[in-house]
């Protein structure tokens, strides 16, 4: 027997868990960095663009499909637009399980510096000690990376385990704002520091003549990883929405929150970073580096009040990349819950320990243990890590958004999407005909040409 439908507790609730499952590694770990190779100013300026023209509508999208038809991503595309589509729900679950598989091996290394910069506070940080070693040291521990996956990934299953309202909602409510308080701290604190009119220079001062047509490519896919679209997390919330809430005004808060605490991030790394000579041009070499490798060392050496906020800056990454995971959990536990009468608690646990399996392969991927370090299917990807997070970013992603797109634009009915968007709550500026106009031909152009540079360029965003 299937339960009467649960829903947030107000368009308030609403916006804290999606916020929450926007919010997450994309701002504080991808952005930062992708923003850095593209040379900022210019790529920023863009990123933006992408953000209001594309992610904006099919955030409005996706949320509209999941309140009209009040189903988990397979349901709600299947009933909204056709049984046929209920592959691209389907795709969209595959997505979350290959995604979360490798999200919480990220996630885990925050505890683990949480940890260790905890330590350093009390004990000082040890004369000569390399943060580069230290990062070899523990990424290639299979043993602890292991456990620190398995511990987000239990946090992620006890709180998608106690539903919408006590478990989603109520995690958002609480950590949203320490996230953010964490963050304003740490922004006041960098903007201290020698290097912040370089940073924000570099961010905010558009330089054309180094934007590579590649970058808005970039640009564009990372607005859907970062806005958690593409793969139905925004459906399936939208389908905890009681009937009236307004869709365009929570879209647009969740937009706005999103840029702007990767723009926080982005501003709070760069200032450390460019206040240290030389150090921009260590930077430049990884992904991880920024955030595991240079920053833990420049807490303790450079930032004011750095031993206080070390720490609490790997809370601020562990309480982001949660608030994600359980959006992940979320839409391929409710596909079992509402697709196959699974009881929640059964399915949560159920899909956990079945994507655990996977990110056993993503934890030792940097330990170069034989078969899993190396298993390669695209060329230049080893292990399950950065092969999942290369197939997720390149084809799933932009895939599945080109799809929501084309289905709320083209194969939705007008009636319907008006339906859902013109009534007494949306707010008096909103216009129907602009947001279709986008969602007809903006969107779908926009993600479309990262699809054909995907296929048929081979080119590779992630
Ligand atoms: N938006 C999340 C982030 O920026 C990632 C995510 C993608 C979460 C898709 C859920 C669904 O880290």
């Amino acid at each position: 027997m299937q339960e009467p439908r649960a829903h947030w507790s107000s368009s308030v609730g609403l916006v804290f868990a999606a916020a929450g499952s926007a919010i997450g590694l994309g701002n504080l770990w991808k952005f930062p960095f992708i923003t850095f190779e593209n040379d900022g100013g210019a790529f920023v300026l863009v990123y933006l663009l992408c953000i209001a023209a594309v992610g904006l509508p099919i955030m409005m999208a996706e949320l509209l499909i999941g309140r009209r038809t009040q189903k988990s991503v397979v349901g709600a595309l299947r009933e909204a637009v056709g049984p046929a589509w209920g592959v691209v729900g389907a795709w969209g679950v595959l997505c979350g399980f290959i995604l979360l598989s490798y999200y919480t091996v990220i996630a885990g290394w925050s505890l683990y510096y949480f940890a260790r910069t905890a330590q350093w506070t009390l004990t000082g940080f040890p004369a000569g000690l390399s943060t580069g070693d230290v990062f070899g040291a523990q990424v290639s521990s299979s043993g602890l990376q292991i456990a620190l996956s398995l511990a987000f990934s239990t946090a992620t299953v006890a709180v998608v385990y106690f539903g919408v309202q006590r478990g989603i909602e109520r995690i958002a409510r609480l950590f949203l704002p320490i996230l953010f308080a964490i963050l304003v701290l740490m922004l006041v604190s960098a903007l201290g520091m020698s290097g912040s009119g370089e940073a924000l220079a570099f961010i905010f001062r558009p330089n054309f003549a180094e934007l590579e047509p590649e970058s808005v490519l970039e640009a564009l896919g990372h607005s859907f990883f970062t806005l958690s679209l593409g793969m139905g997390a925004m459906v399936t919330y939208g389908s905890y929405i009681a009937g009236n809430q307004s869709i365009v005004k929570a879209s647009a808060v969740i937009v706005v929150l999103d840029t702007v605490i990767a723009l926080f991030a982005t501003v709070i790394m760069f200032s450390v970073i460019f206040s240290v000579s030389g150090m921009r041009e260590q930077v430049g070499a990884s992904t991880v580096g920024m955030l595991f490798i240079s920053l833990p060392e420049l807490f303790y050496t450079q930032v004011p009040f750095g031993r206080i906020l070390g720490p609490l800056f790997y809370v601020l990454v562990a309480l982001a990349a949660l608030t994600s995971t359980i959006s992940l959990l979320e839409v391929v536990a409710s596909y079992l819950i509402d697709e196959h009468d699974v009881d929640r608690h059964k399915a949560t646990i159920l899909c956990g320990a079945a994507i655990f399996v996977f990110t056993i392969f993503a934890a030792i991927s940097f330990s170069g243990a034989p078969f899993f370090s190396t298993l390669a299917l695209f060329e230049g990807k080893t292990g399950w890590f950065e092969t999942a997070d290369h197939f997720v970013s390149n084809w799933m992603l932009p895939t599945g958004g080109l799809a929501i797109t084309l289905a709320a634009g083209w194969f939705m009915t007008r009636e319907a999407t008006r339906g859902e968007l013109v009534d007494g709550n949306e707010p008096g500026w909103f216009r129907y005909g602009v947001w279709r106009l986008f969602i007809r031909w903006v969107a779908p152009a926009a993600v479309g040409a990262i699809v054909v540079a995907v296929i048929f360029f081979g080119r590779d965003f992630s």
